[in-house]
């Protein structure tokens, strides 16, 4: 039997990243589970919530760049730390080791597996949130974490978000291959 929960948003768990931008000129990042793929061609855009308040949002519309690191989860602490203290009042600029690539105010974690660099594509302006629309412009990604080329999640190891429990998450194994398991569908429903 199910219960209804109200107008939640019940689409976690989801991906935790550091969004990595520069405000004032200094690096700063901050825990971003808000995400999401928006297109599959090319170029390729992502979005992003983010409350007005945060630090990150100023930077990100200042520079009309930024970065999205994926965190392992050995990095579990330092992410949830990016969460908790604000770039306004702590400076986060010397928690990791940086790089750049040709974007130059993405700031990107040595650290991170997976990183991307990205510039502003668009910006949505919701009450108390911006939906940031950001185009891919490359990505950095550890050897360590492919697989025949491709980023392999059980290398990865990413941090899933869960709003409800409040709690980090890891993956499971993999449960099936992707437009092949239900193929074994067509078969049944065409015999029928
Ligand atoms: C796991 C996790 C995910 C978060 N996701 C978001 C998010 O998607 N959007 C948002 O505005 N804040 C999110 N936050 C809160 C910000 O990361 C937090 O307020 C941070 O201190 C803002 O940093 P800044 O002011 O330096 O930008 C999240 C926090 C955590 C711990």
């Amino acid at each position: 039997m199910k219960k209804t929960l109200g107008p939640i948003n019940a689409l976690y768990p989801s991906l935790t990243v550091l969004l990595g931008s520069h405000v004032d000129g200094r690096p700063n990042f901050s825990a971003v589970a808000h995400v999401g793929i928006l297109n599959h061609g090319q170029p390729q855009y992502i979005s992003f919530g983010v409350n007005k308040a945060h630090h990150t949002n100023r930077g990100v519309i200042e520079n009309r760049a930024f970065s999205v690191n994926i965190p392992s989860q050995d990095l579990v602490v330092e992410t949830d730390y990016c969460g908790l203290v604000s770039g306004k009042k702590t400076d986060k600029s010397g928690l990791f080791e940086l790089f750049y690539g040709d974007t130059p105010a993405a700031p990107m974690i040595k650290a991170c597996p997976v990183c991307m660099e990205c510039v502003l594509h668009d910006v949505l302006d919701y009450k108390t949130h911006n939906i940031f629309v950001g185009e891919i412009r490359q990505v950095h990604a550890e050897e360590s974490v492919l697989a025949d080329g491709a980023i392999d999640p059980a290398r990865l190891r990413p941090l899933l978000f869960d709003m409800g429990l409040r709690k980090y998450w890891s993956l499971g194994p993999a449960v099936g291959d992707c437009w092949s398991i239900g193929k074994q569908m067509k078969k049944t429903s065409q015999g029928a």
